[in-house]
């Protein structure tokens, strides 16, 4: 089963007349003839266009939530597990934990939830996804503070914690687009020409943006995770170099 098609262990629950597995439209009436791919919809005679391009907007947040709704719980669970464990520190393990679970539980729900499910459903997810993200944006950058001003304790280092605060604003920013709001910056994504609007959107949705917008997402795209993908190396080169494993291993042994 491959998550991304929108074919979900749920599908028969939201069950609708086009047996397309790639159309998102629940009015869909084209039947075995359904030409719809996750880059175009048909844009079927018998719907109504303006809740096509709703229904569209909301599947594109939810593809997009199928991969981060993931990453953000892995980002509270090794917060969890990178708090020093000393008792003055409990209220934030907790928290992180909590951040863990929740996240869980709600990317199992993002997985388990077809593209052609009802449009309101598919923006109750967005909602509860944008309000969950953004308590945990502000739990990390919380912590970043703590870290570099040395009032909390962690083996994690506070970079690293405004690393993932910096991909949880670019994962909201872009949800939010979906809903046609622009909530950050170039700064708040850590990324050059910090005061200019960031304009991180669902990929679904590039196709109805005119080549020079789409141009400027490319840029911003490639300022961002070309950042991110260096930190990335960076801190596994950190955990790989021969003293650090020596550690490890003694430590293991
Ligand atoms: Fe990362």
């Amino acid at each position: 089963m491959n998550i991304y098609d929108g074919f979900s262990a749920n599908l028969r629950n939201y069950a609708t007349p086009c047996p397309n597995p790639y159309c998102y439209n629940p009015n869909c009436r084209c039947g075995y003839k359904c030409q719809c791919t996750p880059e175009r919809q048909c844009g079927c005679q018998e719907s109504n266009p303006e809740s096509n391009e709703l229904h569209e907007s909301v599947v594109a947040a939810i593809e997009e939530m199928r991969v981060w709704v993931r990453l953000m719980a892995e980002h509270a669970q090794f917060i969890r597990m990178g708090l020093d464990p000393n008792p003055e520190q409990e209220q934030f393990f907790r928290m992180a934990d909590q951040f863990a679970i929740q996240l869980g539980q709600l990317h199992n729900r993002v997985i388990s939830t077809p593209n052609t499910a009802p449009t309101s459903i598919l923006i109750q997810l967005r909602e509860q996804t944008i309000t969950l993200v953004n308590q945990l944006i502000q739990f990390k950058r919380t912590l970043f503070q703590l870290l570099e001003s040395c009032q909390a304790l962690a083996i994690l280092p506070a970079i690293l914690v405004d690393h993932v605060r910096r991909e949880a604003d670019r994962f909201v920013g872009t949800l939010e687009r979906s809903k046609g709001n622009i909530t950050r910056n170039r700064k708040t994504l850590g990324i050059p020409d910090g005061n200019v609007q960031a304009e991180t959107m669902p990929r679904l949705l590039y196709h109805r943006l005119p080549r020079e917008q789409v141009f400027k997402i490319g840029v911003e795209e490639t300022a961002f995770f070309s950042r991110i993908h260096s930190e990335h190396a960076h801190h596994l080169s950190m955990s790989f170099r021969p003293d650090v494993q020596e550690n490890y291993r003694r430590q293991a042994l």
